[in-house]
């Protein structure tokens, strides 16, 4: 049986993809089952220092498995849906607190459920060719599965009102425009872009790069006065962890003047 889950990793980058392809990568419970596997397996190797989230042929991800994920699941009764709701969303919060950096490498389609994996990527490089929706209004639903939640955080009001209720699809630059991904590139270019970002991230330190991320999330449903706490608990935090890094990593900006400094 194909799995519905690829990987490989190269150069410390970790390239995982959907691979439903002749369903647009609709995510069924088989594959939610099979990327939690996956991504356990991958974030504490030590070969793996990026993670980019990409999908096979030419979808992204067309969102939850219509036929697999809804239908069949609500024949058997709240139980199964629960069940099947549970394994999705177990994968997304492992992604968005994931140790490693991550990037979502938005190739084609990315619908409604989709966007739960989208916004717990870190980081969103999209193709221009691709196209994005919530097309839940179209049959008759609410955007769930946190498709609502991620329009709103990420979108401005009007556009994310907009957005959802028309069902209307946009393509990579206005997806861009909107910041639900931080740029789009031609399709063309779009892996070499990806891989240029990760080679970034995997110049910093790693424990770094894990307590920013989380800091970024965290401190966003925070006032100032409780962010404010929270870096310095997080920063000492990490300290005692990697000491050694962040001394190097002061030394060599003071001493040798050799770190990079970009920005
Ligand atoms: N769930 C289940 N199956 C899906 C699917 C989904 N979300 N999206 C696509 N597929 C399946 C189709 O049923 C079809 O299967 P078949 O070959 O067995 O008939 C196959 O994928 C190809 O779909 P098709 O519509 O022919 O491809 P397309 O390239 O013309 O269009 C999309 C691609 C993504 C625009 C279109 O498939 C679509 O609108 N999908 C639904 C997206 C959606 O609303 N997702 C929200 C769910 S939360």
């Amino acid at each position: 049986m194909t799995s519905t889950v690829k990987f490989h990793v190269e150069d410390r980058i970790a390239w995982v993809s959907f691979n439903r392809p002749d369903k647009r990568n609709a995510m069924s419970p088989a594959l939610n089952r099979r990327m939690l596997e996956v991504l356990d397996e991958l974030e504490f190797r030590p070969d793996v220092g990026v993670l980019v989230l990409s999908g096979e042929g030419d979808a992204w991800s067309a969102g939850m498995d219509l036929k697999e994920y809804f239908r069949e699941n609500e024949a058997k009764g709240l139980g199964a849906t629960r069940a099947a709701q549970r394994e999705a969303y177990a994968w997304w919060k492992r992604l968005r607190w994931y140790q490693k950096p991550t990037i979502a490498m938005v190739n084609g389609w990315c619908f409604g459920g989709g966007y739960g994996p989208l916004y717990a990527c870190d980081l969103a490089i999209a193709a221009e060719e691709a196209k994005f929706g919530l097309s839940e209004i179209n049959w008759g639903i609410l955007p769930g599965g946190g498709a609502t939640k991620v329009v709103a955080d990420l979108v401005p009001m009007r556009d994310a009102m907009y957005h959802a209720l028309t069902g209307e699809m946009i393509g990579g630059a206005k997806a861009a425009e909107w910041r639900l991904v931080n740029e789009a590139v031609p399709l063309a270019g779009l892996k070499a872009r990806v891989t240029e970002l990760a080679k970034v991230l995997l110049t910093k330190n790693p424990v770094a790069l894990k307590a920013t991320k989380d800091a970024v999330r965290r401190v966003r449903e925070m006032t100032y006065e409780n962010a404010e706490d929270y870096l310095v608990r997080a920063q000492e935090a990490a300290n005692s962890f990697d000491n050694d890094g962040r001394k190097e990593g002061i030394r060599q900006f003071i001493d040798e003047k050799s770190s990079e400094q970009t920005g």
